[in-house]
């Protein structure tokens, strides 16, 4: 794999490594792993790892005398997760259709990738097969935008500045926070022992600036909306005084950052 910021997916990967998985994704990584009850010794797979964060914390847990693996679909991602942690075994691939044989993981986690799969309850069957009887499974997603104030104001902004296809590319990862709706399905796709947990994470952006821009040029685009320029500006500006209650003395941008982590064991 040819790692060099000129391809668009590593671009994009690197940007994201460095702005959105310090300010919001990082802080999730030991409560997931928690959740899994991971040990010293234990072989783990990270599904949709992106770049890498959770399975990088894994590694910590294992130690030298387990093995972590990290799974992802985007070419770009796995190759900036490579660059940050070679001792991973990093594999292409979706949730839906894993590449591993039965009963291979002591652990299978994930964050923040759910509500992308095509097929949910498929994804579940999938990593409870590759999980070993008893074995444990713990998945983190976003809690529903509403209780999400910061990004349900960037939502109505967008949705009043560039459209219902903008807005809605913003709403899609706050779309799998039901409670109930989680517990049926990680109970439908056969996992035991289900539990449903809420935690509260705080997120921290550098700037407004830096915050809506990462979602105007490097998520929008993900999710197949390209902005024309002169509407990425306006966003930007109004935005200032949109999110201003958010802004702490220092400048930064901090806000509440609720999310539910999903665990249970493969019977
Ligand atoms: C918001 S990122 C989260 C990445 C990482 N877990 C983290 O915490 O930074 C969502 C990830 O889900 C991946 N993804 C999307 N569809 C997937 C699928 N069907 N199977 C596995 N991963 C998928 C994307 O490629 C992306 O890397």
């Amino acid at each position: 794999m040819t790692v060099s910021s000129e391809d668009p997916q590593i671009a994009a990967a690197q940007a994201y490594e460095a702005l959105h998985v310090p300010a919001i994704f990082q802080e999730w990584a030991p409560l997931v792993l928690d959740a899994a009850r991971l040990e010293a010794g234990q072989r783990v797979l990270d599904v949709a790892c992106g770049t890498g964060v959770l399975a990088r914390e894994a590694v910590e847990r294992v130690d030298s005398s387990g093995a972590v693996t990290g799974l992802d679909p985007n070419p770009g991602m796995l190759a900036v997760a490579g660059d940050l942690a070679p001792s991973v075994e990093w594999r292409e691939g979706t949730a839906e259709s894993l590449p591993f044989a039965d009963q291979s993981f002591d652990a299978v986690v994930s964050q923040f990738g759910l509500m992308f799969f095509a097929d949910r309850a498929q994804a579940l069957r999938e990593m409870l097969r590759v999980t070993k009887p008893g074995g444990r499974l713990a998945v983190a997603v976003w809690a529903p935008l509403e209780d999400s104030e910061a990004y349900s104001i960037e939502v109505e902004l967008l949705e009043l500045l560039a459209g219902r296809a903008a807005a809605d590319a913003l709403r899609a990862p706050f779309i799998l926070g039901d409670r109930q709706e989680l517990a049926d399905l990680f109970e439908g796709a056969g996992a035991a022992g289900v539990s449903v947990e809420a935690h509260t994470g705080t997120a921290r952006f550098p700037s407004i600036r830096t915050m809506v821009e990462a979602d105007l040029r490097g998520w929008l685009p993900v999710m197949g909306v390209v902005l024309d320029e002169p509407v990425i500006q306006r966003i930007l500006e109004e935005a200032e005084t949109a999110l201003e209650k958010f802004v702490t003395a220092d400048g930064r941008v901090v806000f509440d950052s609720p999310a539910r982590i999903v665990s249970g064991h493969r019977p």
